[in-house]
C-alpha cells in the first residue's frame, strides 16, 4: 500500500481515519503539562493523550485509580494551551463514568468544557456501551481502550499480556467491532498478542493504536516518560527508549549541586 503523507494543520478525528485509509501510521504520545506538550506538538506527534497514567508518572501513585476528574482537567487544560497541531485526547478517570451513562456524560462535558480537549478515551467494551453512546450522542468524539485496561488492575491481578485465550480474544474482537459500530473514531489496544491486534486492525475501518500490541496496527502510543527514559525502573518488552533522560538529568543536576557548593555558580557573567 502506498503511503500518502498529508500535512495536517490540525489533526482531527477525521484525519486519523484518513491516515488509516492511506496506510499512514499514526503517532501518539502522552503529555500532562504545558512544556512537555509544546515539545511533543512541535516534534509532529499526531495525537497527544492526556492519559490517566498521570496518576503514576506525575503523582507517583501505584495505579491509575486515584487520579480525579479535577486533576485530569488541570492536566488537560495545560496540554491544550500548548498545542497547535496535535489532536488532544483525554482519559476519563476511574470513577467518573462507570456508574451510569448520565454520570459518564456529565464527566465528559466537564472535561470538554473546562479543558478545551478535542476527544475522550474510555476503558472497556460492551459493559460501557450505553455510556459511550450517550457521550457520542452529545457530539463528543470517543476513543475506546481494550486489552489491558489499567483501571481494572484489581480485577486482572497483574499487568501481564491480555487476551491470550480464545474466549477473551473473541470478546475483544466483538468489543472492537461494537466500538466502530456505535461511532468511536479509534481504539487503543494495550498489551495483547500482535497477531490478535493485527486481526482487529484488519477487521475495522477506524484506527487501532497499539501499546505492546505489535506492528500490525495503525499507530503506536507510548508514555512519554518511558520513551524518554526518565523512569529507569519500568522496562517492559514493548518499550523502546529513545533517550536516557534519567541519567542525563541526574548528571546535570548533580553538576549543578557541585557548582553551587564549590561557588563556581554563579560566575561574574551570571549576575547583575
Ligand atoms: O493512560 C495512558 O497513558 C494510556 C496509554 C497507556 C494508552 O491509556
Amino acid at each position: 500500500m502506498s503511503v500518502a503523507k498529508k500535512d495536517y494543520k490540525r489533526v482531527t478525528t477525521k484525519s486519523l481515519i484518513e491516515m488509516k485509509a492511506h496506510g499512514e501510521k499514526i503517532s501518539m504520545l502522552t503529555a500532562y503539562d504545558f512544556t512537555m506538550a509544546k515539545i511533543v506538538d512541535t516534534a509532529g506527534v499526531d495525537v497527544i493523550l492526556v492519559g490517566d497514567s498521570a496518576s503514576n508518572v506525575m503523582a507517583g501513585h501505584e495505579t491509575t485509580l486515584p487520579i480525579t476528574l479535577d486533576q485530569m482537567i488541570y492536566h488537560a487544560s495545560s496540554v491544550v494551551r500548548a498545542t497547535n497541531r496535535a489532536l488532544v485526547v483525554v482519559d476519563l478517570p476511574f470513577g467518573s463514568y462507570q456508574s451510569d451513562p448520565k454520570e459518564a456524560l456529565r464527566s465528559s462535558i466537564r472535561i470538554m468544557k473546562e479543558s478545551g480537549a478535542h476527544a475522550l478515551k474510555l476503558e472497556g467494551g460492551s459493559e460501557i456501551k450505553d455510556s459511550i453512546k450517550k457521550i457520542l450522542n452529545a457530539g463528543i468524539p470517543v476513543m475506546g481502550h481494550l486489552g489491558l485496561t489499567p483501571q481494572s488492575i484489581y480485577k486482572f491481578g497483574s499487568y501481564t499480556v491480555r487476551a491470550k485465550e480464545e474466549e477473551e480474544a473473541d470478546k475483544l474482537i466483538e468489543d472492537a467491532k461494537m466500538l466502530e459500530r456505535v461511532g468511536c473514531f479509534g481504539v487503543v489496544l494495550e498489551k495483547i498478542p500482535a497477531k490478535l491486534a493485527q486481526k482487529v486492525a484488519e477487521s475495522i475501518s477506524i484506527p487501532v493504536i497499539g501499546i505492546g500490541a505489535g506492528g500490525g496496527v495503525d499507530g503506536q502510543v507510548l508514555v512519554i516518560h518511558d520513551m524518554l527514559g526518565m523512569n529507569n525502573e519500568f522496562s517492559p518488552r514493548f518499550l523502546r527508549r529513545y533517550m536516557n533522560l534519567y541519567e542525563g538529568m541526574t548528571t546535570a543536576i548533580g553538576k549543578y549541586v557541585e557548582d553551587v557548593k564549590s561557588k563556581d555558580f554563579p560566575n561574574e557573567k551570571e549576575q547583575y
